[in-house]
């Protein structure tokens, strides 16, 4: 078991695959994109498999796999297919945007993985086109249907931004009332790769749940699950459920149990620190598994209280406007 140094499980790793994307979220990165990295800054697949087997057999006992967009790197699948099969491992999956993913889904599940998170901000392709600045919602919607048809445990992830998707939250909630899926509204966070245009957070858990409940008075207040980062409510009668993430406000990391990779092999144990080492130049200088382990170890002895802790620390602090996408979402 690997526990830290506040007494934390750590037992789940976020592992981002590529920085790249094929949408332009507003609140993730610039519509020029970012400066991507080059093949031989990424990590490689093998570095990957490396690094998450040992972990796994540290202690990680689930992977999710992030970007960017994981589908836009080639050969995504062999990756799953790899890391599906590592021993140990109890739960493996994926946060997609859903542009390029219902081809795959058949195939997901015949891997064992069981949930997905899809990333969608609003039930309106001319939101849609506003928000992502591409026009590809419909390929969205079928990929909710294709992981629906294939019994996929489903959580949407919607963004809730001031003057762009208000009008959505209710229809979104609406969804689960027939959906067996979780709709997750997300306090928008200062990560979109750029240096001044974020607002604060105007929308934050209270807000949007007060915005639900003028709506639906009836709601409930669900037992969240350990480790959880939403708020979980359900509406009576209904078949999928609500969740509120206080990404900026912060209230969960008093049991966080995550780690992060980014797609250049940095360890995170903050999504709000810019990086504690790096696991990929590391490996290419040639550590064994057992120099590595205690690399680990030691970062993992030394991670901050929360992620307010974490910010204050930074050594580049114009960093926290870094983009979602070289985090890993
Ligand atoms: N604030 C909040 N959530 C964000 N995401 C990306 N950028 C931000 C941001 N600035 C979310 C996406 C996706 C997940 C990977 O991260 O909506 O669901
Ligand atoms: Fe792409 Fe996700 Fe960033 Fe949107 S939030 S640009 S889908 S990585």
């Amino acid at each position: 078991m690997l526990i830290d140094n506040h007494g934390r499980k750590l037992n789940y790793m976020r592992l981002a695959v590529t920085d790249r994307c094929n949408l332009r979220c507003f609140y993730c990165m610039p519509e020029d994109g970012l400066n991507w990295l080059s093949r031989t800054e990424l990590m490689s697949y093998e570095e990957m498999l490396r690094a998450s087997s040992l972990l796994v057999k540290m202690g990680i006992e689930k992977i999710r796999i992030t970007g960017g967009e994981p589908f836009v790197r080639k050969d995504i699948m062999k990756l799953l297919t790899s890391l599906s099969q590592l021993n140990g491992l109890k739960e493996l999956s994926i946060t997609t945007n859903g542009i390029l993913t219902s081809p795959h889904v058949a195939e997901m599940k015949a891997l064992g993985i069981r949930s997905v998170n899809l990333s969608l901000d609003t039930l309106d392709a001319d939101r849609f086109f506003a928000i992502t600045r591409r026009d590809e919602f419909a390929d969205v919607m079928n990929t909710l249907n294709e992981l629906l048809k294939h019994d996929f445990e489903v959580k949407i992830n919607a963004v809730v931004m001031d003057g762009k998707n208000i009008q959505d939250i209710i229809p979104m909630v609406e969804l689960t009332k027939d959906l067996p899926i979780s709709v997750r509204f997300i306090e928008e966070m200062p990560f979109n790769g750029d240096n001044d245009s974020y607002q604060g957070v105007i929308w934050d858990h209270v807000r949007i749940l007060k915005e639900i409940t003028s709506h639906y008075p009836q709601i409930k207040k669900l037992v969240d699950p350990a480790y959880s980062t939403a708020y979980n409510y359900q509406i009576p009668g209904h078949k999928g459920s609500v969740g509120i993430i206080a990404a900026y406000s912060r209230t969960f990391c008093g049991t966080c149990n995550r780690i992060r990779i980014t797609p250049q092999g940095t360890l995170k144990n903050c999504l709000y620190d810019d990086g504690v080492l790096n696991i990929k130049d590391l490996m290419r200088s040639g550590l064994s598994d057992e120099e590595l382990e205690r690399n680990l170890k030691n970062a993992f002895n030394h991670r901050v209280a929360d992620g307010w802790e974490a910010e204050r620390l930074r050594v580049e602090k114009t960093g926290v406007h870094e983009s979602m996408a070289t985090i890993g979402g």
